[in-house]
């Protein structure tokens, strides 16, 4: 296999953790600070279990205070409410994150909405996406975001390019798009959909695809153009009887099949999915240290 061609989250998730340690580091030594990030996790999905873990574990290595606080699936959202209240108060709290997605009791709009700005270190609140529009600074969704940075990392060009993205979900595609869309990045932006009619046509002409659909192995071979750039954003689980736990990982990319056309590939996992920690451990110490308001 042509390892040039793999886009590397491993490394590059590494790199931005890294420069985020040290840069917490120096945070606390010139003026005392530590970044608090908070996140709260409604029901036991268990994806969402992990992600929170895994996001408390990235606190720990890199230096961050942060707690989690696990609620159960019937919590109503006046005690969800109140809770992002207390965070939003509290001083040694700089990052609030409510894992998604919510009971369906839950009225995520309204929660989200209740998160100072300013805290939103998911790039989730009106303020934050309607700024990304604009082209102003903002906290920016993290796995966008991410996606930015891999790509600048690994010296991919977007400036004039076509570049196509698959789904329009509010955490992924529609900042993507924005994010594309920005004169330091100005690509040329298409968004498919699940209404989109024939996804193909739009594809075959992508310099630059990204797939965030939440389907395994959607985009084929035959929907990529040869040479192009392909960011997976999919984490399915799906059953695998030779894997130790029968079940292993996979992306909206059929990986091996669009391979030998890829110039560029992310693979799942280590691919985009870290990225997206390290995102959001660069916004927390942006919150903390007052750069972003
Ligand atoms: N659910 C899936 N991705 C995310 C994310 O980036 N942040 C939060 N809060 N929930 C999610």
């Amino acid at each position: 296999m042509d390892s040039d061609k793999i886009i590397d989250g491993r490394l590059y998730s590494s790199q931005v953790k890294a420069e985020v340690k040290e840069e917490t580091e120096r945070l606390y030594i010139e003026k005392g600070i530590q970044p608090g990030l908070a996140f709260i996790l409604v029901g036991d999905n268990p994806a969402s279990q992990v992600y929170v873990r895994n996001k408390g574990k990235a606190c720990e290595e890199i230096g961050f205070h942060s707690v989690t606080k696990v609620l159960p699936e019937k919590t109503e959202e006046n005690q969800i409410l109140d809770l992002i209240k207390e965070y939003n108060e509290d001083s040694s709290i700089h990052g609030l994150l409510v894992q998604l997605p919510l009971p369906k009791h839950i009225n995520e709009e309204k929660v989200i909405e209740s998160i100072d700005f300013r805290k939103d270190v998911d790039g989730f609140h009106p303020h934050n996406v309607g700024k990304l529009l604009i082209g102003q600074k903002c906290f920016v969704s993290c796995t966008p975001y991410g996606i930015v940075e891999m790509m600048k990392r690994s010296g991919i060009e977007t400036k004039g390019k076509n570049t196509v993205i698959i789904g329009r979900s509010n955490i992924v595609g529609k900042p993507m798009a924005a994010l594309f869309l920005r004169k330091d990045l100005n690509s040329t932006v298409t968004v498919c959909h699940s209404a989109t009619k024939d996804i193909k046509e739009y594809s075959l002409n992508a310099d630059i695809l990204v797939a965030a659909i939440g389907k395994a192995g959607f985009v084929k071979s035959d929907m990529v153009k040869e040479g192009a750039v392909i960011i997976d954003v999919g984490i399915n689980r799906i059953e695998d009887k030779s894997a130790p736990k029968g079940t292993r990982l996979t992306g909206d990319v059929d990986f091996e099949g669009c391979f030998p056309k890829a110039s560029k590939i992310t693979p799942v996992p280590g691919g985009v999915g870290l990225m997206t920690i390290a995102m959001l451990m660069r916004n927390t110490l942006d919150a903390a240290s007052g750069k972003m308001y």
